[in-house]
């Protein structure tokens, strides 16, 4: 373990499971018309909100395989206290997965037809699997940075899930709970992995990994969101004008973990310079009582 992790951190996989046998709309909050896009545009009725999360929950079930095999590949350069937390990432990783299949099949339920995406996203994954096993390692650490501050994001500002069928609402902050708390394992196995090799080379590699990554990544998130956008007559320039003024100005997703995106190449990074921990406390509570009552 790093010494930058925090000594006290617990990572634990919370085994809960959401929006089964549970129409998307039944429990919307918005209050909202309830036409037949409704279901569809479960996020506030809007596509544009909707298409983006949709577009991220389908990279999930395989992307978080690929991040399991790749940790778990290094998991004896850890110490013991490293290989406790690689186990607790498998585990919540796993159960991600689990709850993302869950949702990818209402969005298909909802009329769209997601074979086009995840036969992408298996290409992708295929082609991802025939690197290096560390670079397959440092692609994780990349991505579970990018995670890492997208959750940040969701829970320091509950209004990007406002609107939003409260079950599928805490779906996310289930997730982003569990992204923060475990997003410097990934990152410690790679150092563990790395041991041998001088500062500037791993500087390097990972850096080298986020660049690419970050322009693997979003072209993904955006034909995913075309593709949503086109089955629904919407693929338009005017949808694509709000999808930018999403990312970059209300609210601004992209525009509010620029700052946390470009740390990850200063050549000290590590993700708990930043902790976090104090935004999981009442989500958590919120969350849990809600699924005691469910
Ligand atoms: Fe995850
Ligand atoms: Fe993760």
């Amino acid at each position: 373990m790093s010494a930058a992790t925090p000594i006290d951190l617990t990572i634990t996989p919370r085994d809960l499971k959401f929006n089964r046998g549970r129409a998307q709309a039944d429990s919307n909050a918005s209050g909202a018309d309830s036409g037949p896009k409704r279901v569809r545009w479960w996020h506030s009725g809007d596509p544009v909100k909707t298409a983006f999360f949709n577009a991220l929950s389908m990279t999930f079930p395989q992307g978080e395989s690929l991040f399991i095999e790749a940790v778990r590949r290094y998991r004896d350069k850890g110490d013991a206290t490293l290989q406790a937390q690689i186990s607790a990432f498998i585990k919540q990783e796993t159960l991600h997965t689990r709850e993302h299949v869950a949702f990818n099949r209402l969005v298909e339920e909802a009329g769209y037809d997601v074979a086009a995406i995840q036969a992408y996203t298996t290409n992708r994954m295929r082609l991802a699997r025939e690197r290096h096993p560390l670079a397959q390692l440092a692609i994780t650490v990349a991505l579970e940075h990018y995670t890492a501050i997208l959750a940040h994001g969701l829970l320091r500002e509950p209004s990007h899930l406002e609107g939003a069928p409260a079950e599928v609402a805490r779906l996310w902050q289930w997730h982003a709970i569990e992204e923060i708390e475990h997003k410097g394992v990934a990152f410690d196995t790679f150092v563990a992995a790395t041991q041998e090799m001088s500062k500037a080379r791993r500087w390097y590699i990972r850096s080298k990994a986020m660049l690419l990554i970050s322009f693997l990544f979003w072209r993904s998130i955006t034909r995913h969101m075309a593709d949503f956008f086109r089955q629904d007559g919407i693929n338009k320039v005017g949808t694509w004008m709000r999808v930018l003024k999403f990312y970059y100005i209300t609210p601004g997703i992209l525009r509010k973990i620029a700052r946390e995106y470009f740390k990850f190449y200063l050549p000290g990074f590590h993700p708990w310079h930043t902790d976090d921990r104090a935004l999981i406390t009442d989500v958590e509570r919120e969350l849990l009582a809600a699924q005691s009552k469910s």
